[in-house]
C-alpha cells in the first residue's frame, strides 16, 4: 500500500475570493480510534462520517490483522466486529501504519495488553519519530519491546504483557498519544490505571472509552492538568459512532478564507471539542471574522458550522498553555501570522520538532523562503506579519501533509506563486483537499 513511489509538486498561485460552503472530511483522531475501539469490543460498531485517508486507511489494516473484521459498507460508513478486550490475535504480518503516528502509538498500548507479538513499522517519516514515550509505559505494564531500531524506533518487536500490571503515570510531555496508549493497555489490566497529564490534551479517549462502556474517571490536576483513570478489564460494547468534521483539516480553508481578500466561506459540521479549538481563540484575538452560525451536539462532541470572513489580521502573543489545544495548527497560524499586521510570538513548540517532520525547522524555512522574517528563540517561534507576503518560493515538505497545506494556503494569498515539492501526503489526512478548496475558488495547479 505505497501510495508515495513518486512526489506531486504542487502550486498555488494568487487567487480571487474564496466563497461557497464546505465540509471538510472526517476527524482523524476520532476515526482512528472509532476503529481501535470497535475492534476491542464486542458487537458491531458502525461508524458513520469515518475519515477515508491514508493514515485511519492504516489503522484499518492494522486492526483487521489483529482480528477484527473491518468493512466498508459505502462511503465514510464503516462495519467493525471487534474481538473484545485483550482479545487481539497474533498478526502474521508486520503491521504497518505508513506516515500515522496516532494509529501506530494506540495499537501499541492496545497491543500492550494481549499476550501477542507484533511488529510496527512505517514510513521514513514515522520511522524517525520517537516510540520511547510509548514503549516507557507500556514496559512498566509488563509489555517487552523485543527489537526496535536505534533510539527506540520503528521498526520494532512489541511483546504484550500476559499479566497487564496497572500503574499511574504521569505523562513527560502533554500528549494524547501517550496518554491513550496507557490508557488502552490499561484496559486490559485489573485495577485502575491512572495517567496525569500537566496540561489537557485532547480527550477523544476517555469520551469514547465511556461511550463503549468503560468506566473512566477525571478529575482537575493543577492549573491546567488533568488524572485521568479507567477501570481495568470492563466489557466494551459495540456503539456507533458519527465523526464529525475535523477542526485541524478545516483550518486550511479557514485561514485561507481569512487571508485572500473579499472572500467568504461556510465550513459545515465543524467538531468545537475546547481542546481542539486553540486555533480559533489565537484567530479571534488577532480580530478574525468568525461567526459560529448553528451551534450543536452529535455524538457526544459539540459542532458548529463556521461563516469565516477576510480579515485584517494583528500579531499576537499565543501563550505555551494553549499548545495541546491547537498543537496540530501551528504550521498554518505561521501562514496567518505572515498576512497580519505585527509579529507574532508562538511560545513553547518544542513537541513540533517530533511531528510527522520537524514542523518548527519545516515552517521556518519555508516562510523565509517566501520572503517572511521569522525566528526560531528557544522554542518559540517569531513571525513578522506584514499584511502581506511575497511568496515565489518552492517549500520543501519533508513527508508532511500540514506543511504542504499551510503553504498551498500561503499562494493563494500572496503576491508570487508558492510551489510546495510534493502534495503527495495531504491524502494521509485530507483526502480532496486540493479539489475541494479548487470548488471554491482556489487556484492550485
Ligand atoms: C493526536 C495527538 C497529537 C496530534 C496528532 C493526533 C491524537 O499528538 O499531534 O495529530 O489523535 O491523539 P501528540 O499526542 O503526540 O501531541
Amino acid at each position: 500500500m505505497d501510495d508515495h513511489n513518486s512526489a506531486a509538486p504542487l502550486t498555488a498561485h494568487r487567487a480571487g475570493r474564496l466563497s461557497g460552503r464546505i465540509r471538510v472530511p472526517g476527524d482523524k483522531s476520532i476515526s482512528h480510534r472509532a476503529l481501535i475501539f470497535g475492534a476491542l469490543a464486542v458487537g458491531e460498531t458502525i461508524v458513520k462520517g469515518l475519515l477515508e485517508g491514508e493514515d485511519v486507511l492504516r489503522t484499518a489494516a492494522a486492526m483487521r490483522s489483529l482480528g477484527g473484521i473491518v468493512e466498508r459498507r459505502k462511503p465514510g460508513e464503516w462495519h467493525v466486529h471487534g474481538v473484545g478486550v485483550a482479545g487481539f490475535a497474533q498478526p502474521s504480518v508486520p503491521l504497518d501504519f505508513g506516515n500515522a503516528g496516532t494509529g501506530c502509538r494506540l495499537t501499541m498500548g492496545a497491543v500492550a495488553g494481549c499476550p501477542i507479538r507484533a511488529v510496527f513499522d512505517g514510513d521514513a517519516s514515522l520511522r524517525k519519530r520517537p516510540m520511547g514515550r510509548i514503549l516507557d509505559p507500556l514496559i512498566q505494564m509488563g509489555a517487552r519491546a523485543i527489537e526496535a531500531a536505534e533510539g527506540k524506533r520503528l521498526p520494532l518487536s512489541l511483546q504484550g504483557a500476559r499479566a497487564p500490571i496497572p500503574i499511574v503515570y504521569a505523562t513527560p510531555v502533554p500528549s494524547a498519544q501517550i496518554k491513550s496508549a496507557v490508557l488502552l493497555a490499561g484496559l486490559a489490566a485489573p485495577g485502575e490505571t491512572t495517567v496525569i497529564e500537566a496540561e489537557a490534551s485532547r480527550d477523544h479517549t476517555e469520551r469514547l472509552l465511556r461511550h463503549f462502556g468503560a468506566e473512566v474517571a477525571v478529575e482537575p490536576e493543577g492549573a491546567h492538568g488533568r488524572r485521568i483513570t479507567v477501570k481495568g478489564q470492563p466489557e466494551l460494547v459495540a456503539a456507533p459512532v458519527v465523526v464529525p468534521a475535523d477542526p485541524s483539516s478545516a483550518a486550511f480553508p479557514l485561514v485561507a478564507a481569512l487571508i485572500v481578500r473579499d472572500s467568504e466561506l461556510i465550513l459545515e459540521g465543524v467538531m468545537m471539542n475546547p481542546l481542539r479549538t486553540g486555533l480559533l481563540t489565537t484567530l479571534r484575538e488577532m480580530g478574525a471574522g468568525i461567526d459560529v452560525m448553528d451551534a450543536y451536539s452529535e455524538g457526544g462532541e459539540d459542532i458548529a458550522d463556521l461563516r469565516i470572513t477576510a480579515t485584517s489580521l494583528r500579531g499576537v502573543d499565543v501563550p505555551a498553555e494553549r499548545a495541546p489545544s491547537m498543537i496540530d495548527e501551528y504550521p498554518i497560524l505561521a501562514v496567518a501570522a505572515a498576512f497580519a499586521e505585527g509579529t507574532t510570538r508562538m511560545r513553547g513548540l518544542r513537541e513540533l520538532r517530533v511531528k510527522e517532520s520537524d514542523r518548527l525547522a519545516a515552517i521556518v524555512t519555508g516562510l523565509r523562503a517566501n520572503g517572511v522574517e521569522c525566528e526560531i528563540l528557544d522554542d518559540d517561534l517569531m513571525v513578522q506579519g506584514k499584511g502581506a507576503a511575497p511568496g515565489g518560493g518552492m517549500v520543501a515538505t519533508h513527508m508532511d501533509h500540514r506543511i504542504a497545506m499551510a503553504f498551498l494556503v500561503m499562494g493563494l494569498a500572496s503576491e508570487k506563486p508558492v510551489a510546495v515539492d510534493d502534495g503527495s501526503f495531504i491524502a494521509t489526512s485530507f483526502p480532496g483537499f486540493a479539489d475541494l478548496m479548487r470548488g471554491v475558488g482556489a487556484n492550485f495547479l
